[in-house]
């Protein structure tokens, strides 16, 4: 990753989006497609929240997390991936059962490895989830966007009681203002494998559900075998969720080995929850020097 004082020059430009204060674009970089995202405000607020995600993504290394290739004081600058997101994907039709707990395996083992380093997503949903190819397999997930992350390493929070997630994805107590706890992701992964195998996430009523007056869950969608998992993950109580992301990937392996699916070749997740230490597991890939 390189950092750079001035705006990086661009060529071959295309608008792809306009936030409120971010302008996001593909284009070339340096001879290479990027995919950029681009301050448009100045005020204080907003310029801490974008050096915010571009610090907290140029801090990850992971084969199936999308870091920049380089941040200025307005830039982040994303290699491109090609292939469009989960969400796209979905769109076409629902996933069966072994492209649905792929998917789901390759997000745990990226959300295995941001727990490992202290950092909350706190957005998981298929628009945050890149097929490569378009392909639903687990080692095709790229996951993007930490613009709403949480971390330990940044004491200061510049998210709490600005901008939230998206309620369909949000668990209850992060609704409620809770930030930094990993088991938020993995309520997030929950409803995340329920959109993949039903088409649409569990509540219609998503805000009823977070505020507590509705209980009505849609019925689990997919094979029994994937319902233990989805219940506890989806639980409003995080002491019935699964315990870390490596826990919930383990339960994911049951329950494709008790479908007579194969398993999959994904590198075993940290097994803490979180640590303070840097963390030495197999996952853990450091950028080539
Ligand atoms: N590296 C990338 N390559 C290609 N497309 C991307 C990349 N990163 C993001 N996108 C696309 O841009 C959209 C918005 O990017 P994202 O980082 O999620 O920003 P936002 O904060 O606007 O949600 C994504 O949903 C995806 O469609
Ligand atoms: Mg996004």
């Amino acid at each position: 990753m390189q950092e750079f004082q001035i705006t990086q020059p661009l060529t071959n430009r295309s608008p792809l989006a306009e936030q409120p204060g971010v302008y996001s674009e593909s284009a070339e970089w340096d001879g290479q497609p990027v995919f950029v995202k681009t301050l448009a405000a100045d005020d204080p607020d907003s310029q801490a929240r974008f050096q915010h995600e571009g610090r907290v993504a140029a801090s990850l290394h992971h084969p199936l997390v999308v870091s920049p290739l380089a941040i200025t004081p307005t830039q982040l600058i994303f290699p491109f991936v090609t292939g469009g997101t989960l969400r796209e994907r979905l769109e076409r039709s629902p996933l069966g059962e072994e492209e649905a707990t792929e998917v789901a395996s390759g997000v745990l083992s990226a959300v295995a490895y941001l727990h490992a380093r202290g950092v909350t997503h706190h957005d998981l949903k298929p628009e945050n989830v890149m097929l490569l190819d378009g392909e639903p397999r687990w080692n095709n997930v790229r996951l993007i966007d930490f613009g709403m992350s949480h971390s330990q390493a940044l004491p200061l929070d510049i998210h709490s009681g600005t901008r939230m997630g998206t309620p369909h994805f949000m668990a209850p107590e992060q609704f409620l203002g809770v930030r930094g706890d990993p088991r938020s992701d993995l309520y997030s992964v929950g409803v995340l494998l329920f959109d993949c195998l039903a088409g649409h996430p569990p509540y219609e009523d998503a805000l009823g559900w977070l505020a507590g007056i509705r209980d009505r869950r849609a019925e689990l969608p997919g094979p029994e075998p994937l319902h233990p998992l989805m219940r506890s993950a989806l639980s409003r109580d995080r002491a019935q969720r699964p315990l870390s992301a490596a826990e919930m990937q383990q339960h994911l392996c049951s329950a494709r080995l008790e479908l007579g699916l194969p398993p999959l070749p994904v590198p075993a997740a940290p097994a803490a929850l979180v640590t303070a230490h840097p963390v030495t597991a197999d996952l853990i890939m450091e950028p080539p020097a």
